[in-house]
């Protein structure tokens, strides 16, 4: 069950705007905020923080400028475009919306709500933001940001993982929101920057709040209890081998046919079972190989950890494409679980 509430959410509207005039950061996307610039950058901003965005939404805007460029992208160089971004699946849902967009509205984004929502890969979340940054539509656009800023001042203990909370602020918001103009953007805009600055997850800086005035949960001195988080499930862990294979052509990467990364360049690797490193080279059809020693790596992904063993293998041959070094740094994409297991070796 949520709570609601009656907080009065029209009294921020005026403050944050003037806030966010005066404190705005200079980001690339916001000068010339058209949708597709929008687009880009609210997935990029989902997966990482604003500090890597700005590097990766530079390259790929410099890259594919146009949605027509991204429709007709080559696949593994927009892999290599998003590479380290995590979260692949996005980045070929976005090249299929593109398709769409040029296709079926000759390259310009719909601007209706269902029109935007039946593009994949595009959710409430985006489809807000680029009705009201774009368009300049009265469109909330509520991402974990704006769930804090708004669950603290409104004191709500409501879990933010409940459809039903979200529904309920995004309601409350809509209702506040300024007439379709360019303030739609500036007041998506502010929520999501006063969240990322001041309105902080630890220690936010009230001090400098320009809603200190208007927060519940400061008046209740208990900033930090807000926004109630829902609790964290154990991740599943995997022991994976991993094998970094040099042959005298270069090293192996093979496609994933299966689970987790599906379609997306590995070192080749499988889980590790009862097996010993050399009988899984064997089974994987490589011969006359010496392994030369072995590194532990980890990494984190949303439901599952990988412990990792990397084995640095010499091989004369072996049943997988191989790549020189300067094809990998450049032009192979691999996931950041494998990249790690590269450095100092490429
Ligand atoms: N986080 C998500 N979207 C953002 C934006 N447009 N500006 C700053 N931070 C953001
Ligand atoms: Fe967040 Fe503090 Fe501002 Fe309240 S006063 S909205 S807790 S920064």
């Amino acid at each position: 069950m949520i709570r609601t509430d009656e907080y009065g959410y029209e009294k921020i509207v005026a403050p944050l705007l003037l806030w966010y005039g005066e404190n705005k950061r200079d980001l690339p996307w916001r000068h010339d905020p058209t949708p597709y610039r929008v687009w880009v950058s609210e997935i990029m901003l989902q997966q990482t923080r604003v500090e890597a965005a700005k590097e990766y939404y530079l390259r790929f805007l410099s890259a594919l400028p146009t949605v027509q460029d991204l429709a007709a992208c080559e696949e593994e160089k927009l892999l290599k475009l998003w590479e380290g971004l995590g979260y692949y699946s996005r980045v070929r849902n976005m090249q299929k919306a593109a398709k769409i967009v040029v296709e079926k509205y000759q390259g310009n984004f719909p601007q209706t709500e269902k029109e935007l929502k039946n593009l994949p890969g595009i959710g409430d979340y985006t489809v807000g933001a680029i009705r009201s940054i774009a368009f300049h539509k009265r469109a909330p656009a509520v991402d974990g940001n704006v769930f804090r800023v708004l669950s603290r001042i409104s004191a709500n203990a409501s879990d933010i993982s409940e459809p039903a909370y979200r529904a309920f602020l995004k309601e409350k918001l809509q209702k506040v929101y300024p007439e379709e103009g360019v303030r739609c953007s500036d007041f998506t805009q502010a929520l999501m920057e006063l969240g990322a600055t001041v309105c902080k997850p630890s220690s936010p800086d009230c001090a400098l709040c320009p809603l200190q005035n208007l927060c519940k949960a400061k008046e209740e001195g208990a900033v930090e209890k807000y926004p109630v988080l829902p609790e964290k499930k154990a991740k599943r862990v995997e022991q994976v081998a991993v094998f970094f294979i040099r042959t005298p052509k270069g090293i192996a990467v093979r496609k994933r046919e299966g689970g987790i990364l599906k379609g997306m360049n590995e070192l080749p690797s499988m889980i590790a079972g009862e097996s010993a490193p050399q009988e899984m080279l064997l089974a994987m059809g490589v011969k006359e190989f010496e392994i030369e020693r072995e590194r532990k790596f980890t990494h984190i992904f949303t439901h599952i950890k990988w412990e990792m063993t990397c084995y640095y293998v010499s091989a004369l041959t072996c049943p997988f494409p191989v790549y020189t070094a300067e094809q990998i740094r450049e032009e192979i994409s691999l996931p950041t679980a494998f990249k790690q297991c590269l450095e100092g070796e490429v």
